[in-house]
């Protein structure tokens, strides 16, 4: 019953594969490799789009090189109060980006939103005193598990662009946020509006992978400077690249988000048929944000569960997050729910 993050699972065979059969013969090092240039291509494709595309190892490189990238260091980025890179980056993207300044906006559900931009705007504009607003970040699936909709995004870029502000993409659930919404990627990315996009792998059966993905070559400038000088150039990058083709092969991505998905949206539904249990947030990818007792938050710990507390218990009650992924064996839903009696 192993809830406390899909990073808590290991990789998939197709990817370890993948890995294992890159190989030991001789390629061209540092991204000049068959498998790197294929994966350009293969993204190509699935976006639609022509993409300049950089793999790195984790999550937190891919956002804090291609935001400092997109902003200057007197710039800012505007992103929700929530966001990843505010709340658990250790201030990479302000170190990476040269003492860039993250403006963290409130917003219902994880969602930055048009009228929240707007709002902070005002305060930027006592030229040098001020920094630059310069981009802003959404995250898709947000860390609130909810899911901006193709509407939702074009109109925070709408939002950005008025302003002159370049917009980024965590997206480390990416592959969970098109899942929930059936669309075609490009719709929610530059269609939208979407400058860059960090496509994340890790969290859904990647060993350590992540492609940073521009959609407008102009936007690159330094990027592959920054990302040697942050010491993020792999030498062997084919093995980062095999996985994330592997990941793309056959959709893999795509069904092992729907299933993470789906398993979220079963446990969810069980949660929300229990007394005393309230869901905190819509369940649209697979975290799922819970109100439990603390009684039976601490019983179902001690019956083996885990999962984290989003915020330290008051009131009797404890947030929790639940975190599905594409390994999480259905009997730990099941196990999960059979356990959870009114205390
Ligand atoms: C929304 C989001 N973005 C980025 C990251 C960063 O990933 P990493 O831990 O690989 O740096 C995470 C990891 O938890 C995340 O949840």
């Amino acid at each position: 019953m192993n809830f406390s993050s899909d990073n808590a699972y290991g990789a998939a065979p197709e990817i370890v594969q993948a890995m294992a059969a890159a190989g030991i013969s001789p390629e061209p090092s540092y991204g000049e490799d068959q498998f790197t240039k294929r994966l350009s291509s293969r993204l190509a494709e699935i976006f639609e789009h022509e993409v300049a595309v950089f793999p790195v190892s984790t999550g937190t490189a891919a956002n804090a090189l291609s935001l400092a990238t997109l902003c200057p260091p007197h710039g800012a980025v505007f992103c929700h109060a929530e966001s990843h890179i505010v709340m658990d980056e250790c201030a990479a993207t302000e170190f990476l980006g040269g003492g860039l300044r993250l403006v963290a906006l409130p917003g219902a559900h994880g969602k930055v939103a048009p009228a929240a931009i707007e709002a902070a705007l005002p305060s930027f504009r006592r030229g040098v005193h001020s920094s630059l607003p310069s981009a802003v970040s959404l995250t898709q699936a947000t860390e609130y598990g909810t899911v901006y909709t193709p509407v939702e995004v074009a109109a925070v870029t709408a939002a950005a662009r008025k302003a002159g502000m370049a917009v980024h993409m965590d997206g480390a659930r990416f592959a969970n946020a098109l899942c929930h919404l059936g669309c075609h990627p490009a719709d929610i990315t530059w269609r939208a509006g979407v400058d860059v996009l960090c496509f994340g792998a890790t969290k859904n059966g990647a060993c350590g992978a992540e492609a940073v993905i521009f959609f407008d070559r102009a936007k690159v400038r330094d990027f592959e400077y920054r990302r040697k000088r942050s010491g993020h150039l792999l030498s062997k990058m084919r093995f980062a690249s095999a996985q994330l083709l592997a990941y793309l092969e056959s959709d893999l991505w795509l069904h092992h988000a729907s299933r993470a998905n789906a398993l979220a949206a079963q446990l969810a539904a069980g949660l929300a048929a229990v007394p005393g249990v309230k869901l905190a947030q819509p369940v649209e990818a697979n975290e799922i944000f819970v109100y439990l007792p603390e009684a039976l938050a601490n019983r179902l710990r001690s019956d083996g569960a885990a999962f984290y507390d989003w915020e330290p218990p008051a009131a009797g009650r404890v947030l929790a997050r639940l975190v599905t992924s594409f390994a999480t064996p259905e009997t730990a839903i099941a196990d999960f729910l059979a356990r959870i009696r009114p205390t």
